[in-house]
């Protein structure tokens, strides 16, 4: 990989794009030159990288001449049509949609996790679900010494998640309720103001889960690399703006205790323990919002499991940084080191 590398961004008008935009210069990212893509209702807008303001352009088959590294998160429609281009152009795809995740021949990436899966790229990489990296980064330690053999998860999931337009019906269907005023949801299929609904993907006849369910249990094991580990999720919408929770109980394989799962999280990358009984002062998306770490608290043996092999956590993370933006970027790290 060539060093700076020419970036492009496909989609860099959307809330993962910005967020890119954002910690490319946080992180010191250098780029030789970088290219913003987005639609043609975008095209003859700026978006700001730094001190300076880049146009933005229509994204066309011409696009990824010359690019080395295409960061792509326009949605999964998008990437199927654009990123074999991009590929074809001889960039490498980091990719923020689940059009590749499962594909056997696309690494699906966790740096914290399986860094050395990209060595087998053959032009397009993944970035896992949000919702799937937020719950295993702070699983992974513990995988690693006592296999998890089982995972039960519910999740507490963001606006950003369907992108900067749900955030904006967040914010003004709120607004609208507070002066008692109607607002039919447009972006959402229910009313988000003061509720909570089933996440708004499909939901598979077969098994009863949703999609966003089924790729928390497909995802984890491709991670994971234990295709035995059982999942079961319920995916969630909660009127916050951009930062993920999820209770998560897992059943290891041999006896385990929170003073083990403790120590196992104080040293581990992309973690933060918030876990302070004294206060009620546990991981929040408010505290996540931001923050680059996975925050993890109420970390307590499950008293539901006899023999002492299950651990119940809840924990926070940024579905735009960690979730999005922030995992996309440590890959690109890697690719240029
Ligand atoms: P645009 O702002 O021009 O619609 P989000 O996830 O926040 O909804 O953002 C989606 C991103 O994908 C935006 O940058 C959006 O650009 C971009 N996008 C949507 N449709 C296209 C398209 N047909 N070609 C390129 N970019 C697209």
């Amino acid at each position: 990989m060539k060093s700076p590398p020419v970036v492009a961004i496909v989609g860099a008008t959307g809330a993962v794009g910005v967020e890119f935009l954002r910690i490319m210069t946080e992180r010191h990212f250098t780029v030789a030159d970088l290219r913003c893509y987005a639609s043609a209702r975008s095209a003859g807008k700026t978006v700001t990288y730094g001190n300076r303001s880049i146009p933005v352009q229509e994204l066309t088959h011409n696009s990824f001449d010359g690019v080395d590294i295409a960061f792509f998160s326009a949605g999964s429609g998008i990437s199927k049509k654009f990123a074999p281009v991009a590929v074809q152009a001889g960039a490498v795809v980091i990719d923020n949609s689940s059009a590749f995740r499962m594909d056997p021949t696309v690494p699906l990436v966790v740096p914290e996790i399986n860094p050395q899966a990209i060595a087998g790229h053959a032009g397009i990489i993944a970035n896992p679900n949000c919702s799937t990296i937020i719950g295993i980064v702070p699983l992974w330690p513990i995988h690693q010494v006592n296999r998890i053999v089982r995972l039960i998860a519910a999740t507490y999931q963001a606006a950003s998640g369907a992108g900067a337009a749900a955030m904006q019906e967040l914010i003004a269907s709120t607004q609208a309720h507070l002066e008692d005023r109607n607002y039919p949801p447009a972006v959402l299929p229910h009313p988000y103001a003061f509720n909570v609904f089933s996440h708004n993907s499909a939901v598979d006849a077969a098994t009863g889960y949703n999609e966003e369910e089924l790729k928390m249990l497909r995802e984890t094991r491709k991670i994971f690399g234990d295709p035995d580990i059982r999942v079961s999720a319920t995916c969630v919408r909660v009127p916050v703006l951009r930062a993920h929770c999820e209770a998560l109980t897992i059943e290891c394989s041999r006896p385990i205790s929170p003073a083990e799962v403790r120590t196992l999280l104080s040293k581990a990358p992309g973690v933060k323990i918030v876990d302070d009984p004294g206060r009620n002062y546990f991981p929040m998306p408010r505290d996540a919002s931001g923050q680059g770490d996975v925050l993890v608290g109420r970390i307590r043996q499950d008293m539901s499991d006899a023999r002492g092999h299950s651990i119940a956590m809840f924990v926070a993370g940024d579905q735009l940084l960690k979730g999005a933006a922030l995992n996309g970027l440590q890959i690109a790290e890697l690719l240029v080191r």
